[in-house]
């Protein structure tokens, strides 16, 4: 959106002041002022090209694309002059995925006037929507000329060259985007995921230091950052002075850990983000966060007041190893000693004076080896006071899972669950709520033509009226995906559903904690749905519908839930994606683990010897370091897989419509259409089959697709 042009400024000086007012509510996101000032405008001066181009970018916020182009369309025949009517129109084409007339409009703009960034960035996209990387480069190159200083343009080059497998080079470009504007979350995820992987081999303290602000920030994913995070701390000085202590006795590093040369681990700001906040992965972390654990646990029983000076940090591990639900190994020494510092808690609460502390360095310790909020004596303990630096273990390991328990037993129950399948499925996420998550990634709340049109370019995707769409997230898990589709979409109502109360009450407490408006949690079986009285205009449902004994009965249901013309989105496991889960899932049963936490921490041990390769390649998956996420990996009691010609019978029998694969970047899509030219929609089973068998990793988290169920 733009200033008054000169020629408006001549001529139409009596109605500026509106105009300047409109543009000023636009800024203020106050669409409806603006919208009446420019009327008020209008009624004056119908052809006010200004006017009309601004009313005009207000309906393409509000995503009435028609609408908003036939406005910026009367700009642009009114002063055809003028480059921003014709960026703003090129930016409404590729809303509409009107790539061919994008580029046109940006090239129109660009013959105006040769230093039009947003014309360049615009391009750039509508480039990047065909594939044409190299072009896009070149246009965004030329942008760079008028100004290196735009995020959005370092972001879109950092894009081009992640797609062209340059992550070093995007890495620079994603970090300048992100020190522009810190608070975008796509500059944060996009910096992120450009570091996945990315090891350092020396100390690189400006790098890291660009790195610490994404660990608990919204929108980055811990494992993106295992690799660069794991390496800097395995380089840092005191944790590698540390290391030996890994093949020495409980009492031996109990006596170190009791002498003042002991580092103080809680001075390292890297280190404590990462218990906090990200994903213990390497071996030889894990191996010395199990060593210092046991040591502590010597200490604390022999010596609790030399435990105090090491509570900080040992809080932060408590911390994480609740949010891995403690999956490390215990000796039976230590589970005894559990025992004996359990006791030594209960009679340390009873002899509390009024008034006086819990016995907080004791609890830190047992909160590294058991939740908190599951002793006999948790209730007790919220009530006690608690030192400032320990406050954040007292909110993960007591008030929050207090709170979720409260939750459960309150939620609305909107069908019986009856299956022996699903009962069975629902006990697994009562034990094990899945995902375990930290911080949402938020969606980018737009009205629902243009989330379908983005998640769906190659589609035709027609106008959509509907202004508060109904959304059912079916089989939620712990909120995360409710929370991403009630952030999506624009005035959505949504209505979150799943079989496990312990999930759903994750969720909630979640949802109520961000603010998220508009969105409901219930307790159901997807197989009873068809008796709830609602009908929805997208149903999403990632990860469920392969648990449930029979796929087709249950996307049944959900198909009778969808209105006419409403669009549904799956997520469901590949079969050549899941391979070494199917590996996995052989050793599992030749060998007689059981899915209780004491087989799936043995289990997880044990691979190391059972299969070498294949622990490797499943160490790379961010599942593989938390309890929940393993079981629900390799240990879940019921899961189909697909290969592609098996979906395009399960959607063929359900009546629905296919509308394609869903990807986080345009490059597949791109890849497929240049491959198959006869696709252009990129719909055919047969060719995906046949890209899968020479990528087969495509789909190693599921197959995401979209279908659309017939008027
Ligand atoms: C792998 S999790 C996926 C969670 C979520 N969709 C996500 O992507 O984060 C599968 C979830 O489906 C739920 N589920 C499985 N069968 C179901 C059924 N018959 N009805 C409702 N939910 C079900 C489970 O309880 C579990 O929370």
């Amino acid at each position: 959106m733009t200033i008054p042009n000169d020629e408006t400024i001549a001529s139409k000086a009596h109605l500026l002041p509106l105009l300047r007012g409109a543009i000023a509510a636009v800024r203020g996101h106050r669409l409806e002022e603006a919208e009446r000032l420019l009327d008020a405008i209008l009624n004056q001066e119908a052809d006010f090209a200004d006017a009309l181009h601004i009313k005009g970018h207000i309906a393409m916020l509000r995503g009435q694309l028609a609408d908003a182009a036939a406005l910026v369309q009367a700009a642009i025949d009114k002063d055809f002059h003028f480059e921003d009517y014709h960026e703003t129109l090129g930016k409404i084409r590729l809303a509409q995925g009107d790539v061919a007339a994008a580029k046109q409009c940006f090239g129109a703009a660009l013959t105006l006037n040769q230093a039009s960034l947003g014309a360049y960035t615009g391009l750039a996209q509508a480039l990047i929507a065909e594939g044409d990387y190299e072009q896009a480069v070149a246009a965004l190159r030329n942008g760079k000329a008028v100004n290196d200083r735009d995020p959005e343009l370092r972001y879109l080059l950092g894009f081009t060259q992640m797609a062209r497998g340059k992550p070093k080079k995007a890495m620079v470009n994603f970090r300048i985007a992100l020190a522009l504007n810190p608070e975008d979350q796509r500059y944060r995820s996009a910096y992120a995921r450009a570091l996945r992987g990315l090891r350092l081999t020396r100390p690189d303290p400006e790098l890291i230091d660009s790195v610490l602000p994404l660990l608990g920030a919204p929108g980055v994913e811990p494992r993106d950052l295992s690799a660069v995070v794991e390496s800097a701390l395995l380089l840092e000085p005191t944790i590698a002075g540390l290391k030996p202590l890994t093949t020495n006795s409980s009492a031996e590093i109990a006596v170190f850990l009791q002498s003042p040369a002991s580092p103080d681990l809680s001075k390292l700001p890297l280190l404590m983000a990462w218990l906090r906040y990200g994903l213990v992965s390497e071996r030889d972390l894990e191996a010395l966060f199990t060593a210092l654990r046991r040591g502590a646990l010597a200490l604390g029983l022999g010596d609790a007041a030399a435990l105090q000076r090491h509570a900080i940090w040992l809080a932060a591990l408590a911390v994480r190893n609740f949010h891995a639900e403690y999956l490390d190994i215990e000796t039976e020494e230590e589970k005894h000693r559990v025992e004996l510092l359990r006791h030594r808690i209960r009679k340390a609460l009873a002899k509390i004076p009024a008034g006086g502390t819990a016995p907080v360095a004791l609890l830190t310790l047992l909160g590294c080896y058991r939740p908190l909020y599951r002793e006999d004596f948790a209730t007790i303990l919220p009530s006690l006071p608690w030192p400032e630096s320990l406050q954040e273990l007292k909110r993960i390991q007591l008030g929050e899972p207090l709170r979720e328990i409260t939750i459960a037993a309150e939620l609305p129950s909107l069908t019986p669950i009856e299956d022996a399948t699903s009962k069975n499925v629902r006990a697994m996420y009562e034990e094990s709520p899945f995902p375990r998550w930290n911080q949402p990634v938020l969606g980018n709340d737009m009205p629902l033509a243009r989330h379908l049109r983005a998640a769906l370019p190659l589609q035709n995707i027609p106008e959509i009226t509907i202004e508060k769409p109904r959304v059912l997230v079916a089989g939620c898990g712990t909120g995360l995906h409710a929370i991403l589709a009630a952030t999506s979409y624009r005035d959505a109502d949504v209505l979150a559903i799943d079989l496990s109360r312990a999930s759903l009450a994750y969720g909630k407490r979640k949802a109520t904690e961000l603010g998220i408006p508009g969105l409901r949690f219930g307790q159901a079986d997807i197989l009873k749905l068809g008796s709830l009285p609602d009908r929805f205009d997208v149903i999403e449902s990632f990860g469920v519908i392969h648990h449930l004994r029979e796929p087709a009965a249950g996307l049944a249901q959900l198909v009778m839930l969808l209105k006419p013309g409403g669009y549904m989105m799956l997520g469901l496991y590949s079969e050549i994606g899941r391979r070494d889960v199917v590996a996995a899932r052989r050793l599992i049963a030749m060998h007689g683990y059981s899915d209780t936490p004491d087989d799936i921490r043995r289990f997880r041990t044990d691979l190391e010897k059972l299969d070498p390769e294949l622990t490797e390649r499943l160490r790379r998956s961010s599942a593989f370091h938390s309890l929940s996420d393993l079981r629900d990996l390799v240990f879940h009691r019921q899961e189909h897989r697909y290969f592609p010609q098996q979906l395009e019978t399960l959607i063929g029998d359900a009546g629905l419509e296919f509308l394609g694969f869903e990807f986080t970047t345009p490059d597949t899509l791109a890849h497929y259409r240049k491959e198959y030219p006869d696709d252009p929609r990129a719909i055919s089973f047969a060719h995906w089959a046949e890209v899968e068998r020479q990528h087969p990793d495509l789909f190693s988290n599921c197959y995401r697709f979209w279908l659309r169920k017939p008027v």
